[in-house]
């Protein structure tokens, strides 16, 4: 096989969702219909499904939430699926957008019940930013919940993105009857509860006359409203949708696994392959190139026992064999391949080949970095990831001042996996680091870590900054300078970019007044407010 041919049977895509909307159990029901794992929770470790795989930090079983990727992959219908989780919080979106730049598609999930959502908001900005395509899956449809054609409206009003149904719900939210295949509408796929009360529903194909004869009402409404969103030409258009103009809309409840192989089926057929990767040249890699990937997460500590880091890096090109020695372009180093696992939750097993599309984790990674390009021959690099406007500050101190060596390993540690941001400026020092951060939930991840992992406990004090802008060394001049503004300019370390932080936005604009030729530059909004 070669690697644009292992490519064409690859999907690798991840689920956005607001927190709540059903993420964990869409992805247990989607692996499941693949089989890829024999019991449900295998995935998550939420409620009663607590303790299981990816629940391997001691803060997200306290809190339920994920913290971490995990990675999944299966295989359906011949074709190789790579899941890619993404954090549920809000306050990882920089986590989830590094996940994001590893898929070639995602699936937004939407409440049938709340719709667009926060989370959902500032997750599908971060697709079209990215340019990547996404299916819509609206869940809980077992359940009270708005109009089907209100929920569209809301899509199309909202995110300017065409909503095309691929499926079409017989019955309301709360009483789903069934669901028409667009591309099928001669019948209807009827679910029913089994008796037992187990969670999956049966399903059953009956003709459009029975549905007719026993839907009523329920079956009349629905070819209405499809014959209605026929005229208007919402039908799924392979061009727009890859374009990330429009987006085909499934209905479904995942915890009773309706409308999921449907939504399987759509990864399969609609979302597109790995593709040729842009570069930061402005050149694209060929599938067929030489080996080629990206790092997108940096994980330290996943395994207690095994006190390692592991690199998650998306194959770009070529073919991955376990054992091959690759390049790191950031500093033209070698870096030895011995230990490539693919790691899901805490299972890991050995990954000998791995093809674009596939994620690898190298294990021992400590020279890597999250934005990292390895490559094998010809030098390649992919452009930086950008990194998220940080909206809290808070200075970092070791408590014991005894522990100053480890308080220091701990937090260049965690600044590299990219956990928060470090900043150093010329005025505090490097005793003294500003930790930033997209939401403060980072920062308890940072002292929960260096506790427990580095044991040096910190003290953090908050700064009362909440807008921070990339300038240049002319512009933190500025800054210090300033009679009207009260801020500080700080070098970011990793890559020497100086950031200048404000209270406000009013204070920016003030700024701006009083040094009209100091460049100040936005960085990427995590919160819509940059
Ligand atoms: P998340 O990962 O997006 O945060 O959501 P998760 O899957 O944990 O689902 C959130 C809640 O919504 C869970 O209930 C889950 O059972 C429920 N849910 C998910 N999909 C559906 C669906 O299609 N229909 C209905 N009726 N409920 C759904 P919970 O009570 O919070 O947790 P649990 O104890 O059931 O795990």
């Amino acid at each position: 096989m070669n690697a644009a041919e292992e490519a064409a049977r690859r999907r690798t895509f991840a689920v956005i969702s607001h927190p709540d909307a059903g993420k964990s159990t869409l992805t247990e029901a989607l692996a499941l219909h693949a089989r890829a794992i024999t019991s449900a929770g295998a995935v998550h470790g939420k409620g009663d499904r607590r303790g299981v795989a990816s629940d391997w930090m001691e803060m997200e079983k306290t809190r339920g939430i994920s913290v971490t990727s995990a990675v999944l992959q299966f295989t359906y219908r011949d074709l190789v699926l790579n899941l890619l989780d993404t954090p549920g919080h809000a306050d990882f979106s920089e986590d989830t957008y590094r996940v994001l730049a590893a898929v070639d598609c995602a699936v937004m999930l939407i409440d049938a019940a709340k719709g667009l959502e926060e989370q959902t908001r500032k997750l599908f900005d971060v697709c079209r930013h990215r340019g990547i395509p996404v299916i819509t899956f609206i869940n809980k449809w077992d359940r009270p919940g708005r109009e089907a054609l209100e929920l569209l409206d809301e899509i199309e009003q909202e995110f300017r993105l065409l909503p095309t149904p691929v499926t079409w719900p017989v019955g309301i939210a709360s009483d789903l009857r069934g669901l028409v295949d667009v591309r099928e509408p001669g019948r209807m796929l009827r679910y029913t509860r089994t008796p037992g009360g187990a969670k999956e529903a049966i399903e059953e194909a009956v003709t459009a006359d029975r549905a007719a004869e026993e839907e009523g009402e329920d079956w009349q409404r629905a070819t209405d409203e499809l014959e209605l969103l026929g005229e208007t030409g919402a039908r799924h258009d392979p061009e727009t949708f890859l374009a990330g103009e429009s987006t085909p809309v499934f209905f479904g409840a995942a915890l009773s696994n309706i409308g999921v192989r449907l939504l399987l089926d759509a990864v399969v057929d609609l979302a597109p392959p790995p593709g040729p990767r842009e570069q930061s040249d402005g050149g694209h890699r060929p599938l067929e190139a030489p080996f080629s990937g990206l790092v997108f997460k940096v994980q330290a500590n996943m395994d207690r026992s095994h006190r390692d880091r592991i690199a998650f890096v998306r194959v770009c090109s070529g073919i991955f064999e376990r054992g091959m020695t690759v390049t790191r372009a950031a500093s033209g180093r070698p870096f030895a391949t011995k230990y490539a696992h693919s790691v899901f939750g805490q299972d890991r097993s050995s990954v000998d080949t791995a093809y674009p599309g596939d994620v690898v984790g190298l294990v021992n990674a400590a020279a890597l970095r999250v934005g990292d390009t390895l490559y094998d021959g010809k030098r390649v690099e992919f452009p930086p990831m950008p990194t998220f406007a940080p909206e809290h500050f808070a200075v970092v101190r070791p408590v014991d001042i005894g522990k100053t060596k480890q308080f220091r390993r701990g937090i260049a540690q965690l600044d590299e996996e990219g956990v928060v941001q470090v900043l150093v400026s010329d005025i505090r020092g490097e005793q003294a680091p500003v930790l930033a951060a997209v939401g403060p939930m980072q920062f308890d991840v940072v002292s929960h870590r260096m506790e427990f992992e580095f044991s040096a406990p910190v003290r953090l004090e908050s700064l009362g900054y909440s807008v921070a802008r990339a300038t240049d060394a002319a512009g933190g001049e500025a800054l210090n300078r300033s009679r009207l503004v009260h801020g500080e300019s700080m070098l970011r370390v990793k890559d020497k970019v100086v950031l200048a932080l404000f209270p406000s936005r009013w204070h920016i604009n003030s700024f701006e007044r009083e040094f009209p030729d100091s460049p100040l530059e936005p960085l990427i909004a995590a919160h819509g407010t940059g």
